[in-house]
């Protein structure tokens, strides 16, 4: 039986593109490129500190992330600019079905388990609207490894104090629902933007289009 429902924050309860209008707004004509390069180099920096052995929290990360992006794109920003940018990462926008389907799981433990670090996720999660529908935010700073490697499921599910199977594991992203079919949770792979499948030999339990989906599962 599932006891434990736990979510991925950016990009699957939370929209990471919702700081478009931030970026545009200091750099106009250029917020759209600067949030999708933003989020590409994020990922990609988390990746290749942890298979290097060099972690660095996510706020660093997201900070060098961004300091790229505003590169790549001929956008000259400034100390205050990228703190205003970093901030608006403190309130992004929630996707429009997360409330009322977290409001109908009141009955399991709802757990956010992020990469994102403890400066970064829990303004985050406790500014938003859903924060009282969160009994728990697990972030992978705490054991300094990041999804999708093994060690950070272990982490969470040491936090969750139930048994893996007892565990649905939610994520848009395809790298984080693999990593947690690989460790062993039940895996809802939400596909909000509809993308391909991954071609690995891992794929996840169900795939639903948003968070209404994992319904049937409780
Ligand atoms: C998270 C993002 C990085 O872990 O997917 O919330």
């Amino acid at each position: 039986m599932i006891k434990a429902l736990v979510f991925d924050a950016y990009g699957t309860l939370y929209d990471v593109h919702s700081v478009k209008e931030a970026c545009e707004s200091i750099f106009p004509e250029k917020g759209e490129a600067i949030s999708m390069t933003w989020r590409k180099k994020q990922l990609e920096y988390c990746f290749q500190r942890q298979m290097m052995g060099r972690y660095r929290p996510f706020d660093e990360v997201t900070k060098d992330a961004l300091h790229y992006a505003c590169k790549s794109e001929g956008a000259n920003s400034t100390k205050e600019s990228e703190d205003a940018l970093m901030d608006a990462y403190l309130k992004l926008g929630l996707f429009d079905e997360v409330e009322a389907v977290l409001r109908k799981l009141s009955n399991k433990k709802r757990v956010v388990f992020s990469n994102g670090s403890k400066n970064m996720i829990e303004p985050l999660v406790s500014g938003s609207k859903i924060n009282n529908h969160i009994n728990m935010v697990v972030s992978a700073d705490e054991i300094k490894q990041y999804k999708p490697s093994a060690a950070a499921y272990a982490h969470a599910l040491n936090r969750l104090r139930v048994e893996r199977e007892e565990v649905l594991f939610m994520s848009s992203n395809t790298w984080d629902i693999m990593g947690a079919a690989s460790f062993g949770f039940h895996t809802a792979w939400i596909n909000r933007n509809g993308v391909q499948p991954e071609t690995l030999d891992i794929q996840p339990e169900r795939a639903y289009t948003d968070l209404n989906g994992i319904l049937e599962w409780v």
